[in-house]
């Protein structure tokens, strides 16, 4: 054999091992799992994992402030909260598993977690450039929508964006193969199935709250058979949904909209493909002040987890700030999380304080340095401010 025949051997081999693992996926995707039923369930295990960087900093104050809102439901027995430690960058560089076994064990207890931004390494970091652990997490609970609404009332901004979380060019991102040194190629992969299932919780989203417009993102006209299956799918629920107007973009002009004031109000509920909704996210999150200031959920039908969309800072820990980090974007998760666990009523009162302390009144404020408040200054300010609202 040629040494080029031996590696497109090797590179078969490799390509033969992933549809293999895919086909079992779709099969266990077909099995139709049951969602899980809150109200019925007791205890609700809350896991809250610190992660790297500011992670531990913020997820601290968040749970502080999720304790303070739940504090009757812990004292009966209804709720339980727990730490989740060693999901670090040292323990998973130890194991070098993108979650350690033990860990992902406790993870798996339970039922909803809080989650504080990991380290992700990339080619030529200090880490080995094992897979994301947001991925992984993503991947193993099954958690295929990742929900994410940005609103700047005052802009007429109201959207909420329906990223499919276990597929696309992620589910094989750390999969790709070096053919040769010359030659890379990655993979994606799009499923009936997974597609299916966003799609239509978008569409359902936009029922179940009035809302008649709904956009679908790809770029189909290029990537013409996965994004050209999901876009077709699309268009199959879309007739299940009548009364809701639907419509079609490419991501690269979707992008320019979103900075076009007269278009971009136009847009509500937005379904799209794992890259283009990590993309487009992060441009949206911008308008109503930065990732620091979105939370992000991450729904299947057993687990849900609600995270920060920032990243870690690391440069903020290592010059002694980590505690002037800002917990707003984990208490936004935090709010996504009560509401999603059917606590409306402390969601709604946690989300009325945040804009109130963060946009109106601005007693304190966070500034990331000395000059500004610490997290937990922050912290307390809105716990003191519903306690206030609420006598
Ligand atoms: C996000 C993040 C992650 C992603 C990274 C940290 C792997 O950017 O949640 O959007 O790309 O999904
Ligand atoms: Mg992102």
């Amino acid at each position: 054999m040629t040494e080029r025949t031996e590696r497109i051997e090797r590179a078969k081999e490799h390509f033969a091992k992933i549809l293999e693992e895919q086909l079992i996926r779709v099969e266990s995707m077909k099995e139709s799992q049951d969602w899980i039923d809150y109200d019925r369930l007791t205890p609700i295990i809350i896991g809250v994992i610190g992660g790297d960087g500011i992670g531990p900093y913020i997820a601290k104050e968040a749970k502080r402030v999720l304790e303070f809102l739940l504090e009757n439901e812990v004292a009966t027995g209804r709720v339980v909260i727990k730490d989740i430690e060693g999901l670090t960058i040292e323990n998973r560089a130890k194991a070098m598993k993108a979650i350690p076994d033990d860990v992902l064990q406790e993870i798996r207890g339970c039922h909803i977690l809080l989650k504080g931004p990991l380290h992700t390494p990339k080619k030529g970091d200090s880490w080995p450039n094992i897979e994301s652990g947001n991925v992984a997490m993503r991947r193993e609970l099954d958690l295929f929508a990742n929900v994410r609404p940005v609103r700047v009332p005052e802009q007429g901004i109201d959207w909420i964006f329906f990223r499919e979380n276990t597929e696309g060019a992620y589910v094989l991102g750390s999969k790709g193969i070096n053919v040769t040194d010359d030659l890379a190629i990655d993979f994606t992969a799009v499923t009936t199935q997974g597609s299916e299932r966003i799609i239509r919780m978008a569409f359902e989203y936009a029922r179940r709250n009035d809302i008649h417009k709904l956009t679908v993102i790809t770029k189909a006209n290029v990537i013409k058979t996965t994004d050209g299956k999901f876009l077709n799918i699309a268009s199959q629920i879309a007739r299940d949904y009548p009364e809701i107007e639907w419509d079609d973009w490419f991501i690269d002009i979707m992008t320019a909209k979103l900075i076009d004031p007269k278009r971009r109000t136009q847009f509500r509920v937005m379904v799209m493909p794992n890259l283009y909704g990590d993309i487009l996210t992060d441009e949206a999150a911008e308008f109503q002040g930065g990732v620091g200031t979105a939370g992000s959920a991450n729904i299947g039908k057993r687990y849900a987890m609600f995270e920060a969309i920032h990243g870690t800072a690391p440069r903020m820990v290592e010059d002694g700030r980590g505690q002037y980090a800002d917990p707003s974007s984990m208490l936004r998760a935090t709010v996504m999380l009560l509401n999603h666990i059917g606590f409306h009523e402390k969601g709604k009162r946690l989300e009325k304080t945040l804009d109130i302390c963060s946009q109106y009144e601005k007693k304190f404020v966070i500034t990331g340095r000395e000059d500004g408040v610490t997290g937990a200054k922050f912290a307390d300010y809105i716990m003191e401010t519903i306690q206030d609202e609420s006598s």
